[in-house]
């Protein structure tokens, strides 16, 4: 496995992929790597030969008061990681790489990146585009993989891939969980045993959700006061957003129909924590 910390590098060793006539697969990430990146990859391999996995912490998609100065950043451990499970090759720039001079041209899409975590993530979803662009025209993969975990970044995503015409698939990925149900995630370490406990209230909510919505709930007013329930209950959880929304536009939505995403955002000490689920009304 090639780990390219350089544009030409991994262009080069990209381009021989190419070459040979092997599809390559790009999983873009932040680093801090387990099971959920590694589904990711796995998507990946399943349509690619050649997997790439990009471990770089944007510092675009950071806004003032986040996490960036202490996001964990164990570099040698996610190198064995992505080494068994059979990537090719590793693109871990520095930020003067990818960023080498005061940037000026930005990807924004529009509308989508306002609710949700738009709303209290103003810059962030710019951020992710363009490091995703760059990422896109560096490595120039026949496909990239997300994760649903990320709902909105996910849809964000794929429109702008659509409306730029950007000549690659994007694949979305379920979301992987631990055993009680809470999404993995790179910032659950930032939690207490106590913190991680309650940190299932998140999934417990949607699941309540998901039944009420099978037993034939369509009144969202009334499924997200018992999501608010569920979470209300945890002391010290504060609750951010409990969106129902259309799963392409995520125009908000007052009754459940079509393809629906449930997406709920809170605070629980040190961490922000997100979930969602989609539910299909069309497929019940
Ligand atoms: P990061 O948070 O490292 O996530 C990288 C990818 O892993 C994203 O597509 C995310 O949705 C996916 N992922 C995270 N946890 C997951 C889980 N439990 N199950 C399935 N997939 C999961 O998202 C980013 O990095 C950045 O914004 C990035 C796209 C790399 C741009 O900088």
């Amino acid at each position: 496995m090639q780990v390219a910390t350089t544009i030409e590098e991994i262009r080069q060793c990209v381009s021989q992929a190419r070459a040979a006539g092997r599809k390559v697969g790009l999983v873009p990430t932040m680093g801090a790597l387990h099971v959920g990146h590694v589904s990711l990859m796995e998507a990946a391999a399943a349509r690619c030969e050649c997997v790439v996995v990009s471990l770089f912490v944007n510092p675009t998609q950071f806004g003032p008061n986040e996490d960036f100065d202490n996001y964990p950043k164990p570099f040698e451990a996610d190198v064995a990681i992505c080494e068994r499970h059979g990537v090719e090759a590793v693109f871990a720039p520095s930020a003067a790489e990818m960023y080498p001079r005061e940037n000026l041209t930005w990807v924004n899409v529009e509308r989508i990146t306002e609710p949700l975590c738009g709303r209290s993530r103003p810059i962030h979803f710019r951020g992710v585009t363009t490091v995703c662009t760059k990422l896109f025209n560096i490595v120039r993969p026949d496909v990239a993989v997300f994760g649903q975990k990320d709902a909105q970044q996910a849809i964000v995503i794929r429109r702008m891939a659509a409306d730029l015409n950007m000549p690659l698939e994007i694949v979305v990925s379920p979301t992987v969980r631990e055993s009680d149900g809470l999404a993995v995630s790179s910032r659950n370490r930032y939690l207490d045993p106590q913190q991680r406990r309650d940190a299932t209230a998140l999934y417990r909510s949607l699941e309540t959700c998901r039944e009420s919505i099978r037993r034939g709930a369509t009144n969202v007013a009334e499924i997200r006061g018992q999501m608010l329930d569920i979470l209300h209950a945890v002391p010290g959880l504060e609750v951010e957003y409990v969106s129902f929304v259309d799963g392409e536009s995520l125009a908000d939505l007052e009754r459940i129909q079509g393809r629906v995403l449930i997406a709920v955002a809170a605070r629980l000490g040190p961490a922000r924590l997100i979930d969602n689920i989609l539910v299909d009304t069309t497929t019940l």
